[in-house]
């Protein structure tokens, strides 16, 4: 067998000791912070989005006790609706679509952070635990008052 070098081997050894930990690291974030990866639920035509199916009549239903799903179109430059209220303990699935341009959905103190793409319907699920406001923007540059595009999920207690 090859005879490695002892000071060699420490290394060799922390080495693999370090990238397991990463591994580690991201198996863990990725459970605690409830890592979920947005999925393309369905294709539409942009030039329809506004007139017919479920985003011609953007906001959020009640699909069940404590469980809800939340149309919202995301367009230069205004989310549709821009305000959603939810009772504290809901999960809401959040469909977001766009008749233009690029944008994003960025939701703080959530896991909630999808690229809305034209042409596609973009999928997830997130659960509201406890009362208060969540704001969220647009975080792709969409043009000119991109800055201003944004809104908030307000969390009301039951
Ligand atoms: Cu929409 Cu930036």
């Amino acid at each position: 067998m090859m005879r490695v070098d002892p000071y060699e081997r420490r290394w060799m050894i922390a080495t693999g000791v370090t990238l397991v930990l990463f591994v580690l690291a991201i198996a863990a974030t990725a459970v605690i912070g409830g890592i979920e990866l947005p999925g393309i639920s369905q294709r539409i035509a942009p030039s329809t989005v506004a007139t017919s199916g479920a985003f011609a009549n953007p906001g959020i239903r009640q699909l069940g006790p404590g469980r809800y799903e939340a149309f919202l179109r995301a367009q230069t430059w205004a989310f549709l609706p821009n305000e959603i209220h939810v009772p504290a303990g809901s999960s809401v699935t959040f469909h977001l679509t766009s008749p233009d341009v690029q944008h994003g959905f960025y939701v703080e103190g959530t896991n909630l952070h999808i690229m809305v793409l034209p042409r596609h319907v973009t999928t997830l699920t997130a659960t509201f635990a406890r009362p208060g406001t969540h704001q969220f923007w647009c975080d792709e540059y969409c043009g000119m008052n991109h800055q201003g595009m944004a809104g908030r999920i307000i969390i009301d207690p039951r």
